[in-house]
């Protein structure tokens, strides 16, 4: 529970953890639904512990594998003492694991600390939130590292994984507490970037390194795609700077649709498409073949559909071929399509035939998958 990070829960809410198995193409596999719902009720202070021992004695027969507690009642708050008798007293009642929860404040400073608090509760295991937003070196065995280490680790990560800076600030805010009044506090709250936080932890030079390779790093990809953006000039291929705008269409009307039209009524074997994706940014182009001459868009696509549409808009615009957009008036396309499904359904009043109109059928269909295509090489 603690490493996925699943909320706990406060006393009289309760997580039911249920473990259902279910086969899944012969593999076994095991699904954990949490089904978590919280139980607002008010119990008489006199028969409170026993009326909640009742009711996860009767929520415990439903079936649930465990049962997280938060040792406190309603109306308290996470600074008032957690009670451990109610959580032992439910612990010795029911025979499912009982996880104690809510010992953070006023128990647990240190990995051993952990082991007592469970050991109060009579519980089977023990989640922590707070302790562990504390200090994270809460679970190390040996005893929690210096805060002032712990802090700078966790800015050299925030800064390798470029981790927002807001996130890296509330999470640093925890650990200091009480420390936040002090002038290293202030700075924190007072910081705007990873930057300043680096400077309010004097780890600007550790900032200026790490960014600096970063940025090394970054132009060093930046050419490498120039020289593999080079690679794909071929002085044979007629490129235009095109993308494809399905705003710019009528419903179901494509740019590849008038392409694949043009070349049967010119004769032409039907259009190539041959699409490559960029590894670094995983962006698309496609290369279609018309009559033996090559056409791609200058720009690159975030799918293959819109690379390939690019490139039969490139075509298309170089042969002076209408595309099909709203602004040239008549669609021809569309006017076929309104005749084709006029004489279906003539058909079908006839009980000729229950076929579909024939655009619904392979002529237009338009197979498109990102999958299966090749990535260009290193
Ligand atoms: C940052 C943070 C987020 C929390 N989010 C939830 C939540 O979404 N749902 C919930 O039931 N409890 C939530 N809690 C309460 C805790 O799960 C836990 O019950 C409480 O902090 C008591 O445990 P502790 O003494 O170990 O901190 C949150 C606590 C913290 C500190």
């Amino acid at each position: 529970f603690i490493s996925e990070g699943i909320p706990l829960i406060i006393h009289l809410r309760c997580i039911l953890v249920t473990v259902y198995r279910v086969m899944v193409k012969e593999n076994l596999r095991v699904l954990l639904l949490l089904c978590i719902f919280e139980l607002k009720l008010s119990f008489s202070p006199a028969t409170q512990v026993e009326d909640t021992v009742n009711l996860v004695k009767r929520i415990e027969k439903t079936g649930i594998a465990a049962i997280a507690v938060h040792g406190r009642k309603k109306e308290e708050r996470p600074q008032h003492p957690v009670h451990c008798d109610v959580i032992k007293a439910i612990s010795e009642a029911v025979s499912i694991p009982v996880i104690a929860n809510g010992g953070s404040h006023d128990f647990i400073k240190e990995y051993t600390d952990i082991e007592t608090f469970q050991k109060a509760t009579a519980a089977s295991s023990v989640m922590i939130a707070r302790a562990a937003m504390w200090n994270p070196s809460i679970f190390r065995k040996e005893g929690p590292f210096p805060l002032k280490e712990v802090m700078q680790d966790y800015i050299k990560y925030a800064v390798r994984y470029d981790n927002h800076y807001t996130n890296t600030k509330y999470c640093l805010c925890q650990m200091l507490r009480e420390q936040l009044e002090t002038a290293q506090g202030k700075k924190l709250h007072a910081a705007q970037s990873t930057q300043e936080i680096c400077e309010a932890f004097e780890m600007s030079e550790f900032y200026e390194e790490t960014t600096a390779v970063f940025e090394a790093k970054k132009t060093s990809l930046e050419t490498k795609q120039q020289d593999e953006d080079d690679q794909m000039e071929d002085p044979d291929v007629i490129k235009m700077a095109v993308r494809f705008d399905k705003r710019e269409y009528p419903p179901q009307i494509t740019p590849k649709m008038y392409l694949l039209e043009w070349c049967r009524k010119e004769k032409h074997p039907q259009p190539v498409y041959e699409t490559v994706q960029r590894p670094l940014d995983r962006l698309f182009c496609s290369v279609v073949t018309v009559a033996d001459q090559k056409y791609r868009s200058a720009l690159w696509d975030k799918s293959k559909k819109l690379a390939e549409q690019a490139a039969a808009i490139v075509c298309l615009r170089t042969l002076g071929v209408p595309e099909g957009k709203l602004c040239e008036g008549e669609n021809h396309l569309i006017n076929k399509r309104k005749r084709e499904d006029q004489e279906c359904l003539n058909n079908r009043d006839h009980g000729k035939d229950l076929a579909e109109p024939s655009h619904k059928k392979a002529n237009f269909a338009e197979e498109s998958s990102d999958m299966n295509v090749p990535k260009l090489q290193r």
